[in-house]
C-alpha cells in the first residue's frame, strides 16, 4: 500500500501537479538565446541557469519591486531607466533611499550576458551575485536579503510567479538572483544603425560624416573601446582629474589594492552613449562635447598613473582631435543609439 502511495505521488510530480490542490503546474518554458551575428560568444554561463519564460517575467516583475529596498520605493529601475539606456537619468552620482548620495553614476544595464566582471571597479564577478551590493548598500537600497526575501513571502503574488519559474512555491535568495539574472540577461542592445551597418540590414548606410567618425574612432579611441562591445573590458586610467568630492573613491585599487590601480575604471561600452549622459564613474560630464574637450585638453595626472597610450609623443597627455573630428566622432557614436532596446515592451516597467 505503501509502495503504491509513493509511485502516486511521484507520478503527480512528474507530471507537475502542485501539491495542495488539483491546480497543475505548467513547465517553464525554455527560451533560445540568440546570439547576434556580430556580437562575441556571451560569457554568463546559461547551463547553470537556463533561460525561461517564466523566469525571465519573474525577473523583470523583481527587477522594478520597490520591495527589493527598505523605504518600499526604490526599485532596481528606480536607477536604471529605460530611457536613459538604463541609468539613473539626470543624477551624476547614485541616489538611493532617503535621498542619501553614493559616489558613483549608475552604469547602463545592456548587453550584461558578455561580462564576467561588473560595476566600475569590477567588485562583482558573476551577474548573480552584482544586485546583492545595490541592495544591501545604505546609499542604495539600504536592505538586507532576509528582510527582502520575507516581503517577498508575505506577497502572495510571488508564490505564484516563483512557482510558475522554479516549480514550486519557495523564495530563496538564489532563485530570486538567478530570475534576476535572466531577465537581465535578455537585455540585449544589437539593434542600433552600426549594427545594421556591420550586418549590411535595411540597406541602411552611414553618412559621410558617421564615416569619417568612425576613422577617427578607430584610430584614436578603438584601442580601448574595442569590439561590438566598444570595451575591453580592462581598467584603465584615462587621465580622468581626481574629484576631491568624493575621497573613498579611488577606482580599481578599491578591489585589488594595488597601488597601481589608483583611479582606473573599467573601460565603459559605449554602446546608447547618447542616452546615458552625464558621463564617467562619477557623472561629472553632461554632454559627449565636454567628454571629447577632456579627451583633447583635460587630462591630468592628479588621478594617478595615466594610462601609456594616451601620452603624446612630446610627452604630454591627451588625444589630438579636430573640431571636425569631434563633430564627426559624435555623429558616429550617435550610430549606437539602439532606439528598439530603448522602447522594447519587454523591458518597461510599465
Ligand atoms: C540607488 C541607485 C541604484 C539602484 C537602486 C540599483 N543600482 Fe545598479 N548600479 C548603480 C550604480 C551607481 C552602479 C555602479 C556601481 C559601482 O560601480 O560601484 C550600478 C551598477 C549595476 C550593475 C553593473 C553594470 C556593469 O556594467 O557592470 C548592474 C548589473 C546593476 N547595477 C544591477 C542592478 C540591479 C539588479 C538592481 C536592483 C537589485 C540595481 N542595480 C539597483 C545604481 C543603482
Ligand atoms: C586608454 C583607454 C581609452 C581610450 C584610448 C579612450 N577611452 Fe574613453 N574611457 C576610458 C575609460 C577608462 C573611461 C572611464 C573613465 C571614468 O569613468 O573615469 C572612459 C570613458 C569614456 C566615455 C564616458 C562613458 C560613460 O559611460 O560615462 C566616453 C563617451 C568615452 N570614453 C569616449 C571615448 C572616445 C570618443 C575616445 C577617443 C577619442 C576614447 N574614449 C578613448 C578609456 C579610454
Amino acid at each position: 500500500m505503501k509502495k503504491i502511495f509513493f509511485i502516486f505521488l511521484g507520478t503527480l510530480a512528474l507530471f507537475g501537479c502542485s501539491n495542495n490542490d488539483d491546480e497543475y503546474v505548467k513547465i517553464p518554458t525554455n527560451i533560445n538565446f540568440i546570439n547576434p551575428s556580430n556580437f562575441p560568444d556571451i560569457a554568463y554561463d546559461l547551463s547553470k541557469n537556463p533561460l525561461t519564460e517564466e523566469g525571465v517575467a519573474l525577473g523583470k516583475e523583481l527587477f522594478y519591486e520597490g520591495k527589493l529596498s527598505s523605504s518600499n520605493i526604490v526599485s532596481c529601475g528606480f536607477c536604471h531607466e529605460q530611457k536613459s539606456a538604463f541609468t539613473h537619468h539626470g543624477h551624476t552620482v547614485s541616489h538611493g533611499v532617503n535621498s542619501a548620495v553614493g559616489f558613483r553614476n549608475a552604469q547602463p544595464i545592456q548587453n550584461l550576458a558578455y561580462f564576467t566582471e561588473f560595476t566600475w571597479d569590477g567588485a562583482a564577478i558573476h551577474l548573480d551575485l552584482q544586485p546583492i551590493i545595490p541592495i544591501t548598500s545604505d546609499f542604495e537600497m539600504n536592505e538586507t536579503i532576509p528582510s527582502v526575501l520575507a516581503k517577498l513571502n508575505a506577497d502572495v503574488k510571488y508564490a505564484k510567479l516563483f512557482e510558475e519559474a522554479f516549480g514550486d512555491q519557495e523564495i530563496t535568495s538564489e532563485r530570486m538572483l538567478k530570475a534576476l539574472s535572466q531577465f537581465m540577461v535578455t537585455m540585449i542592445s544589437a539593434n542600433s544603425n552600426y549594427d545594421k551597418v556591420t550586418r549590411n540590414e535595411e540597406n541602411i548606410t552611414f553618412t559621410a560624416s558617421e564615416n569619417a567618425g568612425l576613422k577617427t574612432f578607430e584610430n584614436k579611441c578603438a584601442s580601448c573601446h574595442s569590439g561590438a562591445l566598444f570595451t575591453d573590458k580592462s581598467y584603465r586610467n584615462n587621465g580622468i582629474p581626481y574629484n576631491s568630492k568624493f575621497p573613498e573613491e579611488e577606482g580599481r585599487k578599491r578591489v585589488s589594492g594595488f597601488a597601481d590601480d589608483f583611479y582606473k575604471f573599467r573601460v565603459p561600452s559605449l554602446r546608447n552613449i547618447e542616452m546615458s549622459f552625464p558621463y564617467m564613474h562619477d557623472g561629472r560630464f553632461k554632454t559627449l562635447e565636454a567628454v571629447l574637450d577632456f579627451y583633447t585638453d583635460g587630462m591630468t595626472e592628479n588621478g594617478g598613473v595615466v594610462d601609456a597610450s594616451l601620452r603624446k609623443a612630446d610627452g604630454s597627455l591627451g588625444i589630438d582631435l579636430s573640431a571636425e573630428e569631434k563633430t564627426n566622432l559624435i555623429a558616429f557614436l550617435k550610430t549606437l543609439t539602439d532606439n528598439t532596446f530603448l522602447n522594447d515592451k519587454r523591458f518597461a516597467e510599465f
